[in-house]
C-alpha cells in the first residue's frame, strides 16, 4: 500500500470512480501521462495541462511496449515517491499508478500499428517504439477520458503520432503541446539525462549548440543539404555517433525539397553519448529576405 501525499489509483475502477464524481460536478479533466522519474520538463506540462482544464491527473507507468529487447526497461529510473511530491507540488489532483498486469493482462493481444509520421527517424533507431506508444496512450485516453492531454515539443515524433492516433480514431481529446524545457545549457531535461557522467553530460550541451546554429544559417538563408551536412559533421565530432540530424516539415515531417527552406520546418537530432541516447528539436524558420529600407 503505497503512501503518497496525493490521491491515487491504481486500478482502473478506481481511476474512472474518481473522475465520474468530478464530471458530476461539472469539471473538466487535462491529462498527462509519463513514464516518471519526473523532472520539471514534466511538471511544466502538468502545470499547462492545469491551466486548461478544472482537474489534472497524471499517470506514471514505464511501458514495457515501447522498450525493443535489451533496451532500459529494467534500469529505467523509478522514483514514485519523489515523483508523487512533486506533482502534488505542481497541483496534479490524481496520479494514476496502473501495474502491468491492469495495462496488459494475460491474454493482452492488440497493438496500434502506426504510420504516417511515425515512419522514419526513431523508428529507424527503434521500429517497435511507436506502436508501443500508440497502444498504450490509446488505453490510457480510453481509461482517463480527458478533455485535454498534454505532451512534450521535447519527443516532437511522437507528438504527431499522438496527433494522428486522435484524429485517426475520432478520440474527443484536444492535444496541447508543451514548449521543451531546458537546462542552463540548452540541453534538453530528459529523464535519461541521469544517465550521463559528468563528462558526458558537459559534452552534452553541444547538441543544442549546434542545433541552434543550424537554425539560424537556415533563417539567413542558408542552402539546405549544405547547411545540414556541416551540422552533422560538428555532431559527428562531438559526439560518439549520430542516429539522424535532418530538416522536415514541420506539420508532417515529410522530407524538404532541396534548395533554401520555403516553409516553417523542424530540425530534429538524435545522437549517442556512450549509452545514452539522446533526442532534441527545434523549430527551424525560413529565410524572410533582407528588411525593405
Ligand atoms: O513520453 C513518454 O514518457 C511516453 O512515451 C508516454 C507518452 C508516457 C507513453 O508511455
Amino acid at each position: 500500500m503505497l503512501n503518497l501525499q496525493i490521491p491515487h489509483a491504481t486500478t482502473v475502477s478506481a481511476l474512472r470512480a474518481r473522475i465520474k464524481s468530478w464530471r458530476e460536478d461539472g469539471l473538466t479533466v487535462g491529462f498527462v501521462p509519463t513514464m516518471g522519474s519526473l523532472h520539471d520538463g514534466h511538471l511544466s506540462l502538468v502545470r499547462l495541462a492545469k491551466a486548461q482544464s478544472d482537474r489534472v491527473v497524471a499517470s506514471i507507468f514505464v511501458n514495457p511496449a515501447q522498450f525493443a529487447e535489451g533496451e532500459d526497461f529494467d534500469t529505467y529510473p523509478r522514483e514514485t515517491l519523489a515523483d508523487a511530491e512533486k506533482l502534488a507540488n505542481a497541483q496534479c489532483d490524481l496520479i494514476y499508478l496502473p501495474e502491468r498486469d491492469v495495462m496488459y493482462p494475460d491474454g493482452f493481444s492488440t497493438s496500434i500499428a502506426m504510420a504516417g509520421p511515425a515512419e522514419g527517424l526513431e523508428s529507424d533507431i527503434r521500429p517497435h517504439f511507436f506502436s508501443g506508444v500508440a497502444t498504450v496512450v490509446a488505453k490510457l485516453f480510453n481509461q482517463v477520458r480527458p478533455d485535454i492531454a498534454v505532451f512534450g515539443e521535447k519527443d516532437y515524433q511522437q507528438l504527431l503520432v499522438i496527433r494522428q492516433l486522435v484524429r485517426d480514431l475520432d478520440l474527443p481529446i484536444d492535444i496541447i503541446a508543451g514548449e521543451t524545457a531546458r537546462d542552463r545549457d540548452g540541453l534538453a531535461l530528459s529523464s535519461r539525462n541521469a544517465y550521463l557522467s559528468e563528462i558526458d553530460r558537459k559534452r552534452a550541451s553541444a547538441l543544442p549548440q549546434i542545433l541552434k546554429a543550424l537554425a539560424e544559417a537556415l533563417s539567413a538563408g542558408g542552402d539546405l543539404e549544405t547547411t545540414i551536412s556541416e551540422a552533422r559533421s560538428a555532431a559527428e565530432a562531438a559526439f560518439d555517433g549520430v542516429d539522424y540530424l535532418t530538416v522536415r516539415d514541420a506539420a508532417s515531417l515529410a522530407e524538404l525539397k532541396p534548395g533554401q527552406l520555403q516553409q516553417t520546418g523542424r530540425i530534429l537530432a538524435a545522437v549517442r553519448l556512450g549509452e545514452t541516447r539522446l533526442i532534441d528539436n527545434i523549430a527551424a524558420l525560413p529565410f524572410k529576405g533582407p528588411n525593405p529600407s
